[in-house]
Parts: structure tokens; sequence; C-alpha cells
């Protein structure tokens, strides 16, 4: 057991938490509504980017209730900006079926949130403890992070049976997120600042800094190439939904052409007879798990292209999703500032 470390770590979030929309709340009702979408926005996304977005999102949608009833289409407007719009879809679809399964309510057993769009074994955990005080951690990067220093330790399941030695009976909530402020504001991945750091004496890294897990490096992303076919007509451009885009396929692009695939070779030898084509130049865009290396052509020619696509002009543009994607693009060949 370390329940002297999980104190201490208890102590110091109840003095230092910071000020988070999430950890405020009218009623529990509220509070659980608060927790999911908290979680479902700090997916991948640090809290200072989430902040606006969170508060925004409840300013319109303040209950389980209201998110049900809305459309995909406000909801990915909430969303845009925040990337990765997989979870808006997921989020909405989560909500319609605890309306319907748990009458609004959320649930509260690892089975039932574990089986929702969109909920994995951290989410699930995260909302047990945030939500209900339920003993239960979930392991995120910072928990993982704060815990291997603390024990210098490796492996995945060496660090879960540490993490299980830090449960705690009470305050459950407190302690994960105590956690997480703690890897977010001190134990910090890159220059931890253990000399301010109330668990020094306590900690192996602190202690012996000769071992350090930072060398880990990121993956580099894949690079995918794509045509962007640029077809503008009485200030409108050309619109479609791009399925060769992941998870931005639901919303708006211009038409892309992967470079590799079939239908890109047949355009590249358009390209080749046709003078119709101006080159705009080439754009380099790192989304959630590629990099997309963009090569925009404007051709004064309508192509053919499978229905439904729109023609929109900037104005209408304004109330429609624009993923930051789209944002570039448009920006790049000036159809928008
Ligand atoms: N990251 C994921 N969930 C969080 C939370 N509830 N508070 C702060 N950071 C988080």
């Amino acid at each position: 057991m370390h329940s002297s470390i999980s104190k201490k770590i208890l102590a110091w979030y109840q003095k230092y938490q910071r000020d988070l929309p999430w950890r405020k709340y009218k009623n529990q009702k509220d509070r659980h509504y608060k927790v999911l979408l908290s979680e479902f926005m700090l997916q991948q996304t640090q809290v200072k980017t989430a902040l606006p977005f969170f508060n925004n999102f409840y300013k319109k949608i303040n209950s389980l209730e209201k998110l049900s009833k809305t459309s995909q289409a406000k909801v990915n407007k909430l969303w845009q900006g925040l990337g990765y719009y997989r979870r808006a879809k997921f989020l909405l679809e989560t909500s319609k079926i605890i309306k319907k399964k748990y009458n609004y309510k959320l649930p509260s057993q690892y089975e039932d949130l574990i089986a929702l769009p969109g909920i994995g074994d951290y989410t699930a955990k995260a909302i047990l403890s945030i939500a209900f005080d339920k003993n239960e951690i979930g392991m995120d990067g910072n928990v993982e992070r704060v815990v291997t220093r603390i024990f210098n330790i490796s492996g995945k399941k060496k660090i879960l049976k540490y993490v299980e030695r830090l449960k705690v009976e009470k305050k459950s909530s407190f302690l994960m997120q105590g956690l997480m402020e703690l890897g977010a504001l001190i134990c910090k991945p890159k220059l931890p600042l253990c000399s301010d750091c109330f668990l020094n004496k306590n900690c192996k890294y602190s202690s012996n800094k000769k071992f350090n897990l930072d060398k880990k490096v990121k993956a580099e992303k894949k690079i995918k190439k794509f045509i962007a076919i640029i077809f503008r007509k009485n200030k409108k451009i050309l619109l479609r939904h791009e399925k060769n885009l992941g998870p931005l396929k639901e919303f708006l692009n211009v038409p892309l052409v992967p470079e590799i695939s079939q239908e890109g070779r047949n355009y590249k030898k358009i390209l080749k007879k046709n003078k119709n084509y101006q080159n705009l130049g080439i754009l380099n865009i790192s989304i959630s798990n590629f990099k997309a290396e963009i090569l925009c052509l404007e051709t004064k020619k309508m192509i053919k292209v499978n229905r439904p696509y729109y023609f929109m002009n900037a104005t209408e543009l304004k109330s429609k999703f624009i993923s930051s994607f789209l944002k570039k693009i448009l920006k790049k060949i000036k159809f928008i500032k």
C-alpha cells in the first residue's frame, strides 16, 4: 500500500487544484454531464485547449437531455477547431443510447460505460472515479508518467500493479484528478518541477534522475499525398464530403484525390493532357493520425464528381462546420481570409 503517497496527493489537490468548469456543478446530474463532456473533450487534448470549447458547448447544451436532441451538425459546429471529430459523433451517439437505455442517467457500471461509443478503458474508469467517486483510477499519459517516476518502474503490468496500490476508499474522485493534476502541473513530461514537488522525498525519479522515460520518441506520422481540385463558379466553390479523410470524412471539403489511387492516376493523366489546370501550390496539413501533403490544382472546367456535391460562397460557409483542414486550403487558395 502506498496510502501515504495517496494522502499527500489528496491534500495537495484539494489545496491547489485548478479552477476548472467541470469541477464545479449544481447537482449530481450536472456533475455527470460535465464529467462526460469534459472527458470526451480531453481525450487527446490539453486542458487549456479544451477549456473555451467546454464553456461554449455547455452554454449552448447544458444537459444530456438537450444533447440527445441536438443534431450532429450542431454538435460538430460546437466541436469546430477542437479536432479529432470522431469524438463529437461518439458523444452524440452515446447521449442517445443513455437516453434510450438508461432514461438519461449516466451509467455507473464499468461494463455499461465501456459499451458506449467513444468510451474506452481509461475514460470508463475516469468517469467512474470522477463522476461517481468509485474506487478506480484511469491510466492516461499523465498518470502513467507520474507512477512510473515515483516508483521507477516500467511495463504496463507493473505500472497497473502500482496504480492499484494507490487506490483509496474515499475521495477517489479527488485522487484521480490529483494524479492528473500532478502530471499536468508539476510532473511535466519534459521538465518536471521536482524541487517544487511535495512528493520529492517519496519519489525515485526526484532522488535519482539517472533514468529518464522521456527518451521515448513519438512515432512519425504517415504522409498521405492528395490532389485538391479547386473549382470556382460565380464566387462559389465546389465542395463534397471526402471519404478518403478518415476522421474528417463527415465534413465538407474540396474534392480530394489520393495520389496513389486508381482515380488519382487518372487525374494525373488528365493533368498532363489538360492545360486547364493551374497549380496553386502544395500545402502540408497534419491531422489526427497522418500528415496530408496536398497539391492544390484549380480547374476552369467542372470535373466529374459523385453526388451529393455543393457550391457555396464564403458567407454560406460561415454557417457550416469548417474543419481547420478545409480552412487551411481555403486560405491557401484565397477563398477566405
Ligand atoms: N485530462 C483528462 N481528464 C481530465 C480532467 N478531468 N481534468 C484535468 N485533466 C484531464
